[in-house]
């Protein structure tokens, strides 16, 4: 899939995002290596603390739909520039995802490409566990 395409579909997401409480709208589409995608928007709560991601939504729907081999994440936001997936959000995808690539674009046309290593250097892992005495 080009990912022109998986943009479009993080765009189309961010439009059913429930965010009352924010006003911050986010969008995201994740593919795997077979070309499936799956679509996620943040769903807020108002404990606050309850609120998801649209990361993880996507994350937590194409897990829960038996997908696994992840190559990329397309991110949508409106603002003047785009933005990166919060710390906890870059952990989960470190764990099911590995080192993908991650595409942050604002629908106002800005738009940069990561690998998960640059935006989680030295991350805590199921190989650091490996690591402690038995
Ligand atoms: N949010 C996301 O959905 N993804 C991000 O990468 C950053 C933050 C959401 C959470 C909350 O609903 C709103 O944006 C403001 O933090």
């Amino acid at each position: 899939m080009m990912s022109s395409e998986l943009i479009l579909k993080a765009i189309a997401a961010r439009d059913r995002a429930i965010a009352p409480y924010s006003q911050f709208r986010v969008g995201a589409a994740i593919e795997t290596r077979t070309g499936e995608t799956f679509t996620g928007c943040n769903i807020e709560n108002a404990s606050y603390g309850l609120t998801v991601c649209a990361e993880r939504v996507a994350l937590w729907k194409a897990l829960s739909e038996g997908a696994r081999d992840f190559v990329r994440i397309a991110l949508a936001v409106d603002a003047s520039t785009s933005v990166t997936p919060c710390g906890s959000c870059r952990q989960l995808l470190w764990e099911y995802c590995g080192d993908i690539e991650v595409l942050a674009c604002s629908v106002r046309g800005d738009q940069k490409v990561f690998r998960l290593s640059e935006l989680l250097p030295e991350p805590f892992d199921r190989l650091s566990l490996g690591n402690s005495p038995k």
